[in-house]
């Protein structure tokens, strides 16, 4: 029998989540559990680079783990730890600096954005795409679920595996993305790429309140009712179409096209949708919330469970590069 893929992703602990999480990598994790081995971590380290108050990083990596056991990542079957508590990670991740060729961080485009947007430019936030591969590569990762924006930290932790194992031997599975064309980029309520830092997202876990507030302000146009309009260039048709699919898209592609469409109820609808899919998260969620000590539990029992393969990876590097063998 063909032995399971290795399905990995992490997410950061850097606010609450959004649609664009969970449609492009948290549904992904979640299906993946019944035919693959599926390891989801909360990547406080990354975290480091954009979050500078002990208390905040505390209570979000909380939240995401309160979030992710939510919708459905099951830690008895699969693994949840938090990334910090795997230190063999940062071991693994100054090794790898040595086989980057410099040039290869300086092409990446997310560090530039993000000091765009006015986050201080550390060489932590230099060298991020080092440790998101010493994550990937540490656990022998074949199939990563994210977004398109993270594709180009997706080829560094490819060609870092592939230098690594042609000057040191076959260590590491050189992996692959798995980046869903339909959801790559989920819309904002502005029609931006949805993202905690433009303040455009659609929470998950967001009060009644405040989802019904956030769908009715996703941005339209101002065509006139009777208008025919095109859903393909609509905001809302492409933040609505990630919760349908067959007769009920071919259904509201036609009322787009046949004129005689209110956005206002078509939002109405939307926020319904939305409250509804996300019922039996919320349920879950106070459940979890009822007994304080459960998240640490998960969580460090997370961790001693997938170490053992961290520290079997790491060991063959070790051998690999010379730093394990000793004459006494
Ligand atoms: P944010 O941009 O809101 O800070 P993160 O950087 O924490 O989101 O992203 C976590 C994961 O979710 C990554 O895999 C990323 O590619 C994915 N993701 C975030 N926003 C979107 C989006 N709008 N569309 C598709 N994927 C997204
Ligand atoms: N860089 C990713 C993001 O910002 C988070 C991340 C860190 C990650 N390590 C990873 C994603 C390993 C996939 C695999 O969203």
């Amino acid at each position: 029998m063909a032995s399971k893929k290795r399905v990995l992703s992490g997410i950061q602990p850097s606010g609450r989540f959004h649609l664009g999480n969970y449609f492009a990598m948290i549904k992904k994790m979640v299906e993946s559990q019944d035919k693959s081995e599926l390891f989801c971590f909360i990547v406080d380290l990354h975290a480091l680079t954009t979050v500078s108050e002990g208390e905040k990083l505390v209570e979000y990596t909380r939240e995401a783990a309160v979030s992710l056991l939510s919708l459905g990542i099951d830690p008895d079957i699969s693994h949840l730890w938090v990334q910090s508590d795997i230190p063999e990670v940062t071991e693994l991740a100054w090794i790898l600096s040595n086989v980057t060729p410099l040039g290869l961080m300086e092409r990446c485009h997310s560090y530039k954005d993000k000091i765009a947007k006015g986050i201080k430019p550390s060489a932590g936030l230099f060298i991020y795409p080092i440790l998101m591969a010493a994550d990937i590569l540490l656990f022998q990762s074949d199939l990563v679920p994210v977004g398109k924006d993270q594709k180009q930290h997706l080829e560094v932790a490819r060609d870092i595996a592939l230098k690594f194992n042609s000057v040191y031997g076959e260590i590491f599975t050189v992996p692959e993305p798995l980046i869903d064309k339909n959801v790559a980029v989920v819309p904002g309520i502005d029609g931006q790429k949805m993202s905690k830092s433009y303040g455009n997202t659609i929470e998950i876990f967001a009060s009644k309140d405040d989802l019904r507030k956030n769908v009715m302000g996703i941005v339209t146009d101002s065509q006139s009712v009777e208008a025919s309009k095109n859903p393909d260039r609509c905001n809302l048709y492409n933040i609505y179409k990630l919760f349908i699919s067959g007769e009920e898209d071919r259904k509201l592609r036609k009322r787009y096209e046949d004129g005689g469409l209110k956005y206002g109820d078509v939002k109405k609808e939307l926020f319904e949708i939305i409250w509804d899919y996300f019922k039996e998260a919320r349920e879950k969620r106070e459940t979890i919330l009822k007994d304080k000590s459960y998240i640490d539990k998960i969580l460090r029992a997370g961790a001693d469970k997938t170490r053992e393969t961290a520290v079997k990876t790491l060991k063959n590097v070790k051998d690999a590069t010379g730093l394990s063998v000793r004459m006494l």
